[in-house]
């Protein structure tokens, strides 16, 4: 079972790669097979004993020392599982004949393509990046599939392809909870758009090329070593220093957070199990195509959020026992590319796959905090 990983330096992608290392899939796999039929069982040894190749361009969006610091963890957990192999290439997705040439020589059965440029607020100051990373390079990969599957036999081509999309395609939709379902056709920034149209291509080759594809719209993915971009790694830097933290749209926001290793489980079930291919009436592949929401189906109120953030903060010595919260925070208005709320309908994950976000806010912030104590000290 080869499996390509894109942003595996990343936050959510080096959390995949470590899982996958840990031996997690071949018991996951047997989960959803028992869970919903046999599709992998001929297969079933294989997962056993996994060649893992990650690839990332180690751009420097944010500090790429937590991405160097996440390839050690990785590099150190491989050593430990001998069983696997992993490999890491340095390189862009959006470098077509980078692409073309690992997936010659790497056959992936699956891929799973989780780089990308993130975050909403950079994408209106650097709409390039987006435009290379999540157009070009998806573009790329959904190729490089397509092709995949004109390669000699014994090899078959790519049998899943798992993308990263996002809760931000639902933009400032009020009907909640957000279902995949509802209309998504009203994005608030680049980066929504580059996510939708991820999922409009994806499509559009399942149905033209029969290729097994699942986008996952992810709902504010947090834990240790993650991203410093976001707002609960930024506050935490912020208030170490005794800056101000800003809490837009005074505070009436909600957002649906989801622990990353809750993320991690709900990829590699649905890595196991591809969407299945079919023909039409008209002797055409009906499209192998599915969209899921992971998130944590429980949005929180962006005040109590950063008072949980706080205590955790506290408990684990980050911030001193008198630490005078309230002096360092100011309530603003909200800025643009913002969404008031985020609210993951995960029914659907749960339906087909068994599977529900399961580690609470607070549980999770401990995480973090911890985490955050024992690597800046
Ligand atoms: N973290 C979240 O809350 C969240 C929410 C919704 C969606 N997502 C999506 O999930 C995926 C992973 O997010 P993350 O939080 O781990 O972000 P991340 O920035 O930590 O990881 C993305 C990785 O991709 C790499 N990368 C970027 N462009 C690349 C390119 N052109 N070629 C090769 N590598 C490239 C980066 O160096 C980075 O290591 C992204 O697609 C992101 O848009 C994340």
């Amino acid at each position: 079972m080869n499996i390509l990983v894109t942003g595996s330096a990343g936050f959510i992608g080096a959390n995949l790669v470590l899982r996958l290392l840990d031996g997690h899939f071949a018991e996951l796999q047997s989960i959803v097979h028992g869970f919903d039929g046999s599709q992998y069982a001929a297969q079933a040894a294989t997962f056993a004993s996994l060649n893992i190749l990650g690839l990332d361009n180690l751009n420097d969006y944010y500090d790429p020392s937590l991405k160097q610091y996440r390839l050690r963890l990785i590099e150190a957990k491989a050593k430990e599982h001998p069983e696997h192999s992993y490999r890491f290439v340095k390189g862009d997705i959006a470098d077509k004949a980078l692409v073309d040439s690992l997936f010659e020589e790497f056959k992936p059965d699956i891929v799973v393509n989780l780089a990308a440029q993130a975050g909403v607020r950079y994408s209106i100051e650097n709409p390039d990046a987006y435009i290379n990373s999540n157009m070009l390079g998806f573009y790329n990969i959904l190729e490089a599939c397509r092709h995949s599957m004109h390669q000699e036999s014994p090899y078959t081509g790519v049998q899943h392809l798992v993308y990263a999309s996002s809760s931000s395609v639902y933009g400032g939709n009020t009907k909640v909870p957000f279902s995949t379902d509802d209309r998504v056709d009203n994005p608030v920034s680049l980066y929504a758009a580059t996510k939708k149209s991820n999922e409009l291509f994806a499509h559009c080759y399942s149905k033209l090329y029969d290729i097994p594809t699942t986008g996952l719209r992810f709902f504010t993915v947090y834990g240790p070593a993650g991203r410093p971009d976001m707002a609960y790694f930024g506050f935490t830097n912020k208030l170490l220093k005794g800056e101000t933290i800003k809490i837009f749209n005074y505070g009436n926001c909600r957002r649906d957070f989801t622990y990353v290793d809750d993320i991690v489980e709900g990829i590699m079930r649905v890595m196991a199990k591809a969407p299945a291919r079919s023909k039409g009436s008209d002797g055409l592949p009906v499209p192998p195509y599915a969209i899921y929401n992971i998130g944590g189906g429980q949005p929180e109120n962006l005040l109590d959020f950063v008072n949980i953030l706080q205590e955790e903060l506290v408990a684990a010595g980050v911030l001193p026992q008198d630490f005078d919260f309230e002096a360092h925070k100011q309530l603003v208005p909200m800025q643009p590319g913002d969404v008031p709320t985020t609210y993951a309908d995960a029914s659907a994950l749960e339906r087909d796959f068994g599977f529900k976000p399961r580690i609470t806010l607070r549980e999770g912030l401990r995480q973090f905090a911890r985490w955050y104590k024992e690597y800046y000290g």
